[in-house]
Parts: C-alpha cells; sequence; structure tokens
C-alpha cells in the first residue's frame, strides 16, 4: 500500500505528522510537498496528489491545508478522485464505508493532531460497503 500525502504551508505541519504516523505503521508514503511552512498555492499540491492517484502512483492520499477545504476542492477536480474532508472520526468512517473515498482531506488549523491521526485510522481500517453505494460511487467517478 503506497499514500501519498500532500499540504500547503497552513497543512504542513501537520502533513508531516501524518506521514510519521503513517511509516511508523510500515506504509510507504510519496510525499508531494510542501516542504516548509512558506507560502505556497493548495491547488497545485491538491492537483498533485488527486493526480498521483489517478495515475496509480499511490493506492490512497491524503491531503491537507489549513481548513482542508481548499485543498479538497482541487484533489476533486481530478478525473477518479474522491476526496473527503472528514472532521470527525464519524465522518472518516462514512467516508470510507459510503463514499469510498480515495483521498482524505484534514484541516492543519482547525484539526488538532491526535484527533487527524484517529481519523487517518478510522478511515483506512474502515471497509467500503458497496451495495447501493457502489452505484452512487459509479454515478461520481462518470462526471
Ligand atoms: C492558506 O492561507 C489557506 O487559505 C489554505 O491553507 C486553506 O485553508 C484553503 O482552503
Amino acid at each position: 500500500m503506497k499514500i501519498a500525502v500532500a499540504s500547503d504551508h497552513g497543512g504542513y505541519v501537520l502533513k508531516e505528522a501524518v506521514k510519521a504516523h503513517l511509516i511508523e505503521k510500515n506504509i510507504e508514503v510519496i510525499d508531494l510537498g510542501t516542504d516548509s511552512e512558506g507560502s505556497v498555492d493548495y491547488p497545485t499540491f491538491g492537483k498533485a496528489c488527486g493526480e498521483a492517484i489517478a495515475d496509480g502512483k499511490a493506492d490512497l492520499g491524503v491531503v491537507v491545508c489549513g481548513t482542508g477545504i481548499g485543498i479538497s476542492i482541487a484533489a476533486n477536480k481530478v478525473k477518479g478522485v474522491r476526496c473527503g474532508l472528514c472532521t470527525s472520526v464519524e465522518m472518516a468512517r462514512l467516508t470510507k464505508q459510503h463514499n469510498n473515498a480515495n483521498i482524505l482531506a484534514l484541516g492543519g488549523r482547525t484539526t488538532e493532531e491526535n484527533l487527524a491521526m484517529e481519523i487517518v485510522d478510522t478511515w483506512l481500517n474502515t471497509e467500503f460497503e458497496g451495495g447501493r453505494h457502489q452505484r452512487r460511487v459509479d454515478m461520481l467517478d462518470q462526471m
């Protein structure tokens, strides 16, 4: 399993923490940047992560900006991406069970680190339910 991670400056600190958390679990991580808290543009990094998933370079992705909003919008512009912004463990469970989200978005300025790790673990450890949700995911993928 390979997970791509990407952030802007507002998500840099949390992206680094997520990366360390995944590496600790022996998950291979592809870090698409950014590399510091210097100001950058979140669309660049959301797009890079989306394309890594769409091109099959990574199986899943985690994107982080200040709120998670801008970078999730950017990732979702890439065909085949289903990026879910999660601020709770319940949302993390449901975005895998129902949306089969292949990218998780987090807010570096809005979600504290311990909760973010619980969100990451829940999203990773939850299975997609399929069934009626498969039809809806197929509809998304055709847009
Ligand atoms: C950057 O200041 C901030 O706008 C960005 O990290 C993000 O929150 C956008 O949605």
